[in-house]
């Protein structure tokens, strides 16, 4: 369904926005639950299309999943069935991969579609497919159906030629019951991964290591329950923090962990952009003349590569030329093309963008093409004169809790 986000652009605007939990975190938590023998119970789960699909996925293995009124989602995996995950859900985001690990590291077998999600250029996962291996797996894949099963599963040191976010999560996951220890070297530092690590470690796995380039998971038998609090989205944090540098008057982004977004921070600082920080929000104030900046995105705790998109919006309103080289997904650049209908003077190939500014923006029919994409074609609606009207707006609901509602509540006029 095409469901159309419509914004009156060239409003200031002011107040305060709390951020939503970690969309990247959840993602991962809730297919790990599958590693568990008891109850979890998790607080300020984020309300996104992503969560519910793999909600629904967790009760196609009879999980049983009761979500209570405050964002808290108490999970029952005690009766859980390994039945293969042929089920289409599986394909409406890649984080459905992680039941890859999940279920190879509890029941050595698993059987499910290859995942889908953002169409972000190619995005393999032979580097999952390889900490698999090196468990002890063998890899069989039919079409989209993949499949790996495991006599025992040994751990072992794995090395990632990349630092693959989604890689550390799935060998974390398939070494949890491992016998001995998993060492990932060159593992991603993502703050995900710490949060994660940190809920199964209070389930009695035996995780050191997360956060930094080298992680070691000593294997155990079983896992508890517990209780997790997610930690906030740092991405969803960054998309509010550049929506006010761009429209506000004075904004402030509440529910934010400083330390992970210390990238865009400084580098909206070089662009001249006034803004605070507190222990766990950021103030931002009306900001003109900005400075154009370079950027190129990195794993964590460089620049990350879903802020690119975002910030490309704000850009088009600095004073001069800046320059985006994209080293994670070289494909991320459809904003752009889109950006340029309202007016932008991007340029834009493989791998990098040019943004000439300053150019006034102008409202007019737009279309998301994965979720940042649509973060960033929010901001220029909301920088732009008249009525800008944005389809395909379901991008953007896989990764922003009530996106419309907390702009309108500061101030936008959008529906
Ligand atoms: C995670 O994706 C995030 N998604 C992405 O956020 C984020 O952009 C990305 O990390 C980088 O920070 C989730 O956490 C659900 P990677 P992931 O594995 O795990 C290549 C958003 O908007 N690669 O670090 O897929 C891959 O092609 C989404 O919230 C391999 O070559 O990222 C890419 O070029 C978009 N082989 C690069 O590594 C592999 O086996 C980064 O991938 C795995 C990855």
């Amino acid at each position: 369904m095409n469901e159309i986000i419509k914004i009156r652009g060239n409003r200031k605007l002011n107040g305060e926005v709390t951020v939503s939990s970690c969309k990247n975190s959840a993602v991962a938590i809730l297919p790990s639950v599958v590693l568990a023998s008891e109850i979890v119970r998790l607080y300020d789960v984020p309300e996104i299309e992503d969560v519910k699909v793999l909600v629904k996925l967790l009760e196609l293995l009879n999980v049983k999943v009761e979500e209570s009124d405050d964002d808290e989602l108490t999970i029952d995996p005690t009766r859980i069935a390994n039945v293969d995950l042929l089920d289409e859900d599986v394909m409406k985001l890649r984080a459905s991969y992680y039941f890859m690990g999940a279920l190879l590291g509890r029941f050595r077998h698993v059987k499910m579609y290859s995942p889908g999600g953002c169409n972000l250029g190619p995005r393999p996962i032979d580097l999952h497919l390889k900490g698999f291996e090196a468990l002890g797996a063998t890899i069989s894949q039919e079409g989209n159906i993949i499949e790996l099963n495991a006599e025992e599963l040994v751990g072992d040191d794995i090395y990632l030629d990349f630092a693959s976010v989604g890689a550390t999560i799935n060998i974390m996951l398939a070494a949890c019951f491992a016998t001995g220890r998993t060492t990932i070297e060159n593992a991603a530092k993502e703050p995900e991964i710490i949060d994660l690590s940190s809920m199964l470690n209070k389930m009695g796995a035996q995780i050191r290591g997360a956060g930094t380039s080298r992680i070691t998971i000593d294997g155990v038998s079983r896992l508890k329950g517990c209780i997790h609090d997610i930690i906030p989205d740092r991405i969803e944090a960054g998309t509010y923090i550049i929506a006010a540098a761009a429209c506000g008057q004075d904004v402030i982004i509440k529910n934010v962990i400083p330390q992970h977004i210390e990238a865009l921070l400084s580098k909206l600082e070089d662009m001249g952009v006034k803004l605070m920080q507190g222990p766990d929000f950021v103030r931002v104030l009306e900001s003109d003349d900005l400075k154009p900046v370079d950027i190129i995105t990195q794993p964590f705790p460089g620049f990350a590569t879903d802020l690119q998109q975002p910030l490309t919006a704000l850009l088009t309103k600095a004073n001069g030329d800046s320059h985006i080289e994209e080293t994670i997904y070289l494909e991320r650049f459809k904003h752009c093309a889109e950006l340029n209908k309202m007016g932008a003077n991007i340029e834009f190939e493989t791998g990098n963008s040019h943004i000439h500014g300053p150019t006034p923006l102008k409202g007019t029919d737009i279309f998301a093409t994965d979720l940042r994409c649509g973060a960033s074609l929010v901001i220029a609606g909301l920088m732009a004169e008249g009525e800008t009207n944005i389809h395909n707006a379901y991008h953007i609901y896989r990764g922003y809790d009530s996106i419309v509602d907390k702009l309108k509540a500061l101030g936008a006029d959008i529906q």
